[in-house]
């Protein structure tokens, strides 16, 4: 794993964007796609607003082909919450990318298709050559997508419980905890961990002590962003706040 600090949360959004937009960029030039695994919540708006400022200076997304973390479910997809309209508001509007090459989690299936809906999604990541980058934030309870604690690390795409703590914190943006769905589609740990890159991005004081205990501490299913220590394709992309637990000479 390498980790990578930085003075501010703007700094490290940036060093992010620009890696991501380098290489978008490199494959535009011989005509390749590029596959983005992308995360949402607070930690990517400013990565996204810098995307956006790259497009905006001629950096193409036609060639580009995404797949989100995950949805709320249940969860249509117009609705003020969703990661839907997440996407399309902080950056899927405001770049060329063309709608087909879009894929989030449909929060709306019903039940007895949920199954066979997940399996697919893995098998449109796999038939477009798997992704190249995988954006990931961290959440309190050390999750990562939505893979919650007691997440195995070969688990697949699938439809689970939102922890507590999780549903907590996403209270305010729903007008309270009663609104905040109970379930979520989310790629799983193994669908995360066969990216070819992964920045995972933690900012902020209050993510020290989950960044810490995740990083260093015991790897184990109880914290799932654990899973990521010692795998050579993660980059730990941290705000001097995140980081200020993390003593550097113990990182692997
Ligand atoms: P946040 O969520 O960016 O809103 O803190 C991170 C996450 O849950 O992955």
């Amino acid at each position: 794993m390498q980790l990578n600090t930085f003075p501010t949360a703007e700094k490290a959004s940036k060093y992010v964007a620009e890696e991501i937009a380098a290489y978008i960029a490199d494959k535009n030039a011989s005509n390749e796609k590029t596959v983005l695994g992308l995360a949402t919540g607070s930690t990517p708006i400013q990565v996204y607003k810098e995307l956006i400022n790259f497009h905006q200076k001629g950096l193409s997304f036609k060639n580009v082909i995404t797949f989100n973390l995950d949805e709320y479910y249940p969860m249509g997809a117009s609705e003020k919450e969703s990661y839907h309209t997440y996407m399309h508001t902080h950056l899927f509007d405001h770049v060329d990318i063309s709608g087909e090459n879009i894929h989030i989690p449909d929060g709306m299936l019903p039940g007895d298709m949920v199954k066979e809906y997940c399996k697919k999604y893995e098998q449109k990541i796999k038939e477009v050559g798997g992704i190249d980058i995988q954006l990931l934030g961290i959440g309190r309870t050390g999750h990562i997508g939505f893979n919650e604690p007691g997440s195995p690390i070969d688990s697949k795409t699938r439809l689970v419980q939102l922890h507590e703590t999780t549903r907590e914190d996403a209270a305010n943006d729903f007008g309270g905890l009663r609104n905040v769905p109970k379930m979520a589609i989310t790629m799983g740990i193994e669908t995360i961990l066969t990216a070819k890159k992964i920045y995972l991005l933690s900012l902020g004081r209050r993510k020290a002590e989950i960044t810490k205990t995740c990083l260093l501490g015991e790897i184990t299913s109880e914290r799932p962003a654990s899973y990521l220590q010692g795998e050579d394709h993660v980059e730990v992309i941290l705000d001097q706040e995140a980081g200020l637990l993390i003593q550097r000479d113990k990182i692997n």
